[in-house]
C-alpha cells in the first residue's frame, strides 16, 4: 500500500516540478504575445496531468482496487493530489486569460481625443508649375500643346529638320541610341515635323516635353531636361510675328515693362535665325540690385532664353507645306535654366534628385 501512495505522491511532484516554470513566470510582468505563448504551453500540460490518461486518472481507477479499510485515506490523497493539481491549473490559466484580455483591449484602444494627424498632400514639381504657366499664356493666344514622342528616328530629331548626315550640328546634340536605330530626342523641334504631318497647315502649337543630351551632369548640365517649342504656320507670317508672339508672352510672365531683345544666330532649321534674351526679371534691366551686380542676368540686365527664326523653306517642304505659300515662326529654350533663374536655384541637380526637402520649397 506504501508503494500506492508513494506513486500518487510522485505524481503531485512531478506535476509540480513541470509546472515550475509557470509559477515562476510572474504572470503580472508579461507581454501580449509572451501571454499567450504560457496559455498554449499551459494547455498542453493540463492535458498531460489532467486527461484521460494522465498519472492521476490511472490512480483514480487504483482506489476501487485497493483494501477496503485503505480506500478511505487512498482516495482521499488522490482527490487531494487532483484537487491541487487542477487548482493550480486553474489559477494561472485565470490569470494568463485576465491579462489576454486586458492588453487586447489596451492594444485597440482609441484616444478619440488625440489631434489627428494632417495627411501630407503632394504639390507639383518647379519645372511643371513654369510649363503650366507658359502653356496658359500660349492657349489663350490660340495655341495648341502637342505631346509627342521622346524616341525618335534620326529623321525626325535632324534630316527633317535640315540636318543632314555629317552636319556639325548633330555632334553638339549626341543623344542615346537604342540597338534598333531609333534614338532618344534631343530637341523638341521633332514636334514641328510631326505636328505638320499629323495635322497640315496653318498651325500654332507649343509642344513641351524631355530632351536628352550626352552630357555629363554638372550644375548647368543633365542629360536629361525640358524644352519647349512653339511653332506657328499660316499664310504671310514674318519675323514682326515672331517677335510680337515672344514679346507678349515675355511680358505676360514678367510684367509690362519686359523688352525683348534678338540676336542674329544660326539654326540648321531657320532662316533667318534669332537668339531671343529678355530684360531681367530682378533689376528690370538695370544690371544693378540693392547696389549690387545683378545676380540672375550676371549684371548684364540681360537673360538669354532661347532660339528662334522663320522656318527654314526645307523643313516646310519635308512636311509637304508649300513655302511659296506658307510661311512660319519656330522657337525653342530649356525649362531648367529658366526655372533656376526665377527661384535663384544654382544647381539644376536638384531638380531631379526628388529631395521632398528641396522640393517642399515650391508649394
Ligand atoms: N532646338 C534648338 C536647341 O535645342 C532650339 C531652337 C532654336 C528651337 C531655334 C527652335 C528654333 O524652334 O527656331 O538648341
Amino acid at each position: 500500500m506504501s508503494e500506492e501512495r508513494r506513486n500518487v505522491e510522485n505524481i503531485q511532484e512531478a506535476f509540480d516540478r513541470e509546472f515550475e516554470r509557470f509559477s515562476s513566470l510572474g504572470v503580472d510582468g508579461l507581454s501580449l504575445s509572451d501571454a499567450e505563448t504560457a496559455l498554449r504551453e499551459l494547455g498542453e500540460v493540463k492535458v498531460n496531468h489532467t486527461g484521460k490518461k494522465s498519472p492521476i486518472a490511472n490512480a483514480k481507477k487504483l482506489i476501487g482496487k485497493v483494501s477496503p479499510e485503505e480506500r478511505g485515506t487512498f482516495g482521499q490523497l488522490v482527490q487531494s493530489v487532483e484537487k491541487h493539481i487542477a487548482s493550480r491549473l486553474d489559477t494561472t490559466e485565470a490569470a494568463l486569460n485576465a491579462l489576454i484580455a486586458t492588453a487586447r483591449t489596451e492594444r485597440e484602444r482609441l484616444d478619440v481625443t488625440l489631434p489627428g494627424r494632417r495627411p501630407r498632400t503632394g504639390h507639383l514639381h518647379p519645372i511643371t508649375i513654369l510649363r503650366q504657366k507658359i502653356e496658359d499664356i500660349f492657349v489663350s493666344m490660340g495655341y495648341a500643346i502637342e505631346d509627342d514622342r521622346e524616341i525618335e528616328t534620326d529623321y525626325y530629331n535632324f534630316d527633317a529638320l535640315n540636318i543632314p548626315e555629317g552636319h556639325p550640328a548633330r555632334e553638339s546634340q549626341d543623344t542615346f541610341y537604342t540597338t534598333e536605330g531609333f534614338a532618344l530626342r534631343s530637341q523638341t523641334s521633332t514636334v514641328q515635323i510631326r505636328a505638320m504631318e499629323r495635322r497640315g497647315v496653318p498651325l500654332r502649337i507649343l509642344a513641351p516635353g524631355k530632351v536628352f543630351r550626352r552630357d555629363t551632369p554638372d550644375m548647368t548640365h543633365t542629360p536629361m531636361f525640358h524644352q519647349l517649342e512653339g511653332l506657328c504656320v499660316d499664310r504671310g507670317i514674318t519675323m514682326a510675328h515672331l517677335k510680337g508672339t515672344v514679346t507678349e508672352w515675355l511680358r505676360r510672365m514678367y510684367g509690362v515693362d519686359t523688352v525683348t531683345r534678338f540676336r542674329p544666330s544660326y539654326f540648321p532649321f531657320t532662316e533667318p535665325s534669332a537668339e531671343f534674351d529678355f530684360s531681367c526679371f530682378k533689376c528690370h534691366g538695370t544690371g544693378k540690385f540693392e547696389g549690387e551686380r545683378c545676380r540672375p542676368c550676371k549684371g548684364s540686365g540681360w537673360i538669354e532664353l532661347g532660339g528662334s527664326g522663320m522656318v527654314h523653306p526645307n523643313v516646310l517642304k519635308a512636311c509637304g507645306v508649300d513655302p511659296s505659300l506658307y510661311s512660319g515662326f519656330a522657337f525653342g529654350f530649356g525649362l531648367e535654366r529658366m526655372t533656376a533663374l526665377m527661384y535663384s536655384i544654382d544647381d539644376i541637380r536638384h531638380m531631379f534628385e526628388n529631395d521632398v526637402r528641396f522640393l517642399e520649397q515650391f508649394r
